[in-house]
């Protein structure tokens, strides 16, 4: 595979040579999808071509679609739209790949209404694409490379990263747990798990590169190695999640380590223990919770209720000192009563969660949930305000905690407002405004004590 890929990569290469043509890339959706973007950027910039931010520019605009709630295919369409009045007048291959290529009846969709597309890819067929670029340009040809079987996971494929100091690392595919509102399982197949070598070399790397900061990625990362068909016996002593992160920690150079996205019913006292042991592991964990009522998570096949994840939580902030969650939650799922609802309020009253990604719930094609009775619409946005009033009021008590505590900071720039002032993030994912001391610079690990907070960012002093 890697032959054929670096011999479509030379042949466009050896076209486009000495024409300076640029891409341009959007990227909808997780952090997957910005990290598959990574690596279309990755072969695109060794096919020759360079990154322009305007798509007015680019020879070549790829999309990278999501699928994962509505509204994803209106603002596509509208893109596709502002783009075909550029192609009218100029030379110009739009591609677009990703989740939603992967979805029944989307690929006919897209070729009905929009014929002018060249290539289309899916999220199986990444590896493909200086093949499928290769088509379209030197032979004009319409490319549909899209398939249903997953399985195998393409090591090798080039990156271009976005940052220099904060990397994600992909390290497991798919996901079988089919919550029923969830497309995800149906788009990017079952869970496949990256050889841990092949993992921890690439965290090697980047260590070597400078990077500090490190996000290892999945759908459920947690069940890494945990799934049918995982390679435990190539895997050898790292067959599970625990031990991949502390396998990771103990790779010099990099200082801070994060990971997205647990799911609870899998989350093992072993992983727990790696948290509480390993410095390195930043102190807020993202825990999905969906809905705080029992019923209804049995209806969303999350297979663990309310008292469940609240025992998690309790547990892990016994074992952890200082640790602290975020979470995500959807509101108006099918059947969701008001009081039912309140289960959820209740929920994010006691765990206290430092970040909540909330979203009315989107009936998506081909999922169970979506063939159920839906809510009124008007209801949704009700309890979505009715989170958000919750989660807000809660802000300032959850900055207050941070005074006069100090805290390590990844410097990440100059603060936007002030451009006399550094800013970084801490371990919580909290934003930290700080004057430099010496010569203090962007991708250098800081301690700070934190002598303001305000409402959407904290104020601290360089300790050392
Ligand atoms: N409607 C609304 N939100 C959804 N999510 C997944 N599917 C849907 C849907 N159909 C949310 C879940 C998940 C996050 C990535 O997106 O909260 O954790
Ligand atoms: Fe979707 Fe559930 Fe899998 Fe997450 S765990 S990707 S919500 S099916």
């Amino acid at each position: 595979m890697k032959e054929k890929q670096e011999e479509f990569i030379k042949m466009v290469k050896a076209k486009i040579d000495g024409r300076n043509l640029q891409y341009y890339i959007l990227t909808m959706g997780c952090q997957l999808n910005e990290n598959d973007s990574e690596k279309i950027s990755g072969m695109l910039t060794e096919m020759g071509y360079t990154e322009t931010q305007k798509f007015e520019d680019a020879d070549i605009v790829i999309f990278n679609t999501c699928c994962v709630r509505e509204n994803a295919e209106e603002r596509l369409f509208g893109k596709i739209g502002e783009i075909k009045k550029i192609k009218e007048h100029k030379d110009l291959i739009v591609a677009i790949g990703g989740c939603m290529m992967q979805e029944k009846n989307m690929v006919s969709k897209i070729r009905k209404s929009y014929p002018f597309v060249d290539v289309i890819f899916g999220t199986h067929t990444m590896q493909n694409l200086p093949e499928d670029i290769y088509k379209a340009l030197i032979e004009h040809e319409k490319v549909k490379d899209v398939i249903d079987v997953d399985g195998e996971i393409h090591e090798d494929i080039p990156i271009r990263r976005n940052d220099k100091f904060r990397a994600s690392v992909t390290i497991m595919y798919g996901c079988n747990n089919f919550c029923t509102y969830c497309i995800v399982p149906y788009v990017r197949g079952r869970e496949r798990s990256r050889n841990p070598q092949n993992i921890l070399k690439e965290v090697q790397d980047l260590a070597n590169d400078g990077y500090k900061e490190i996000t290892l990625l999945g759908q459920n990362v947690n069940s890494y190695m945990a799934h049918q068909g995982a390679d435990l016996e190539s895997a050898g002593e790292i067959n599970s999640f625990a031990k991949l992160l502390d396998a990771v920690c103990k790779i010099d150079g990099i200082e801070r380590v994060r990971f997205i996205s647990p799911h609870p019913k899998n989350f093992t006292d072993d992983v727990i223990e790696s948290i509480a042991k390993n410095d390195k592991i930043a102190k807020i964990i993202h825990l999905p919770l969906q809905s705080g009522n029992s019923k209804v998570l049995k209806e969303m096949n999350r297979v663990y209720n309310k008292e469940q994840y609240l025992e998690l939580v309790r547990k892990m902030k016994d074992k952890i000192p200082n640790i602290v969650f975020s979470t995500d939650i959807i509101v108006g799922f099918p059947g969701e009563t008001d009081e039912e609802f309140e289960d959820t309020l209740d929920v994010v009253r006691k765990v206290n969660f430092e970040q909540i990604f909330m979203f009315i719930y989107s009936p998506r094609e081909g999922t169970p949930a979506a063939k159920l009775e839906q809510i009124p619409e008007e209801i949704k946005h009700k309890r979505f305000d009715k989170l958000k009033e919750l989660y807000e009021s809660k802000v300032d008590e959850n900055n207050d905690k941070y005074l006069h505590t100090q805290q390590k900071i990844l410097i990440e720039g100059l603060s936007k407002n002030n451009d006399k002032m550094l800013t970084g993030r801490t371990d919580t994912n909290k934003v930290v405004i700080f004057e430099p001391e010496t010569n203090e610079k962007i991708g250098d690990m800081v301690t700070v004590e934190i002598i303001e907070a305000h409402k959407w960012y904290l104020k601290g002093k360089i300790i050392h």
